[in-house]
């Protein structure tokens, strides 16, 4: 079983096993790569086919973020409606979103095709269904600019769920597939063809003038030793690059909750998306001949529930309102960023040198993207330009339509960084700590994060960020501390799962100060 960034197995972490791949030392590469999603893996197999010697450096292992919790649908129809997309960029540039994406798509079919790889991938339409008069609306408005973008799409009498709607539209040749089994393969490919993945190397820091990179490899466990990467170009597929960006303003870290269930009768076809804010999405996949039911919705932002088993509750009964559940197999969370006007940054690193690039803000359609973003960035790299990146750009500087409601609602970012964060609380607040139970508290005036192990067992870390300082928040579901301002996240003993922090959470010993205290 391959791991993953959090305590809940997701559907895919047993499709695949572990790659093992060496550790390096170091060296001199065209291209260097920072991060083993499906991102990184794809762009690192198209620049290693047109001729450039790649390394992906992975801080975990290959598909340990995002990739291992996504629930894979690779759709042209976007989580920004295009209405929105065609008000915000022009007709013209939504025109361009829709041609990268339906590029993305094909390569999606190119990749499986060209390496016969087996990963469930399946073409299917989406169904999009409006369930109340003012979705209705939305729809209509979706619908028309579907037919101004030339995107297939059309109304539709039925739909492959069980679910009330009014109006629903169809938009066909949408797709589906088991993503850590097509990563793993194009990571086997990529290898083949000379390129170099090295797993447990986090990148910690670049000096571009330099083409310097500088990672931490793990040599042995508990071990690490500074390493030098020299590379013409150096991308960051990680979602959020490490260190202080301008776009950590521009992105917000979101989590989604799935789940992967057995039914009692029939299995629906299609990719199917209620309107709602947030939206539950639902699909099927086949694995070693076994079929399961995906369900997702009850996003909300990083750090902003207390109560994060609370969205699984909430997304069972959702689905067993409306589905015959034999058996849940799976439930996890996954983590995305969602991007301040609604399409992703793809592109050059803002305030960087010319050779670092940055693929992010992937929103609900990180899997689609990544395509767009490895067609892209091929292209800026091998070539010096693309079609699509005036609008993917991450310096572009406007539209900022969407920015003053993303800056309220992002508003905690700022907040975090001005806010007294010592809050009132006192001893009662943590020796209540269940166990498998986490709580930020004060006690003896220092802040600590606290976290009951399920053997009883206190640790505690300090629970600034160790990215720009903001106070970690725990994530029940998952067993981790989760950095609301840009998403990092960290596990119970305050290590790095995710960036931008590249240093784990600072351990306290608590021991020492609560000896004969709980
Ligand atoms: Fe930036 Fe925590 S991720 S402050």
């Amino acid at each position: 079983m391959i791991a993953r960034d959090g305590a809940k197995e997701s559907l895919w972490q047993h499709t695949a096993e572990e790659l093992k791949t060496t550790a390096t030392q170091g060296g001199i590469y065209d291209v260097i790569i920072a991060g083993a999603g499906i991102t990184g893996i794809s762009l690192g197999l198209q620049l290693q086919k047109q001729g450039l010697r790649c390394i992906v450096l992975e801080a975990n292992s290959i598909c340990f973020g995002t990739t291992g919790g996504t629930t894979a649908h690779i759709n042209t129809l976007l989580d920004t409606p295009y209405p929105g997309i065609i008000k915000d960029f022009g007709e013209d540039n939504a025109l361009l979103v829709t041609q990268a994406v339906k590029v993305a798509m094909e390569l999606f079919k190119t990749n499986i095709a060209d390496y016969d790889i087996r990963c469930g991938f399946e073409e299917a339409s989406a169904y999009l269904i409006a369930q109340d008069e003012d979705q209705v609306k939305e729809l209509d408005g979706i619908q028309e600019s579907c037919q101004k973008l030339n995107v297939q799409a059309g109304f539709s009498n039925n739909i492959p769920v069980p679910l009330p709607f009014i109006k629903a539209m169809e938009i066909p040749s949408q797709a589906k597939f088991s993503p850590v089994e097509y990563v793993y393969a194009l990571a086997l490919v990529f290898e083949r063809l000379g390129g170099v993945i090295v797993q447990q190397c986090r990148v910690i820091n670049h000096q571009a003038q330099m083409d310097l990179v500088t990672g931490k490899e793990l040599i042995e466990a508990g071990t690490s030793l500074e390493v030098s990467f020299y590379g013409k170009a150096l991308v960051y597929a990680t979602h959020i690059p490490t260190g202080v960006n301008v776009l950590h303003f521009r992105c917000a870290p979101y989590r989604s909750y799935a789940m992967a269930v057995k039914l009692e009768d029939d299995y629906p076809g299609g990719l199917i998306y209620d309107m709602y804010d947030p939206y539950h999405y639902y699909r099927t996949q086949e694995i070693n001949g076994e079929k399961y039911f995906i369900a997702g919705g009850e996003d909300h932002k990083t750090g902003h529930e207390e109560n994060t088993e609370r969205c699984f509750h909430a997304l069972e009964a959702h689905v067993r309102k409306f589905f015959k559940v034999k058996e849940i197999t799976h439930q996890w969370s996954s983590q995305y960023f969602e991007p301040a006007d609604g399409l992703p940054y793809i592109g050059k690193l803002p305030g960087d040198t010319s050779n670092v690039y940055v693929a992010t803000g992937f929103g609900g359609n990180g899997i689609t993207y990544s395509h767009v973003a490895t067609l892209l960035l091929t292209d800026l790299i091998v070539n010096g330009s693309s079609k699509y990146e005036k609008v993917f750009s991450p310096n572009r500087v406007k539209p900022i339509a969407g920015f003053s409601n993303f800056i309220k609602e992002n508003a905690d970012v700022v907040k975090q960084f001005i806010a007294k964060w010592f809050a009132a609380e006192d001893l009662e607040s943590f020796t209540g700590l269940a166990r498998g139970e986490g709580k930020v508290v004060t006690f003896q005036d220092r802040k600590m994060a606290l976290y009951k192990d399920d053997n009883g067992n206190l640790h505690a870390i300090n629970p600034i960020c160790t990215h720009l300082k903001c106070s970690v928040a725990w994530n029940a579901a998952e067993r981790s501390w989760d950095c609301p301002c840009h998403g990092a996240r960290y596990d119970a003993d305050g290590e790095v799962l995710t960036g931008p922090a590249d240093r784990n959470l600072e351990h306290i010993e608590v021991r020492d100060l609560l000896d004969g205290q709980l």
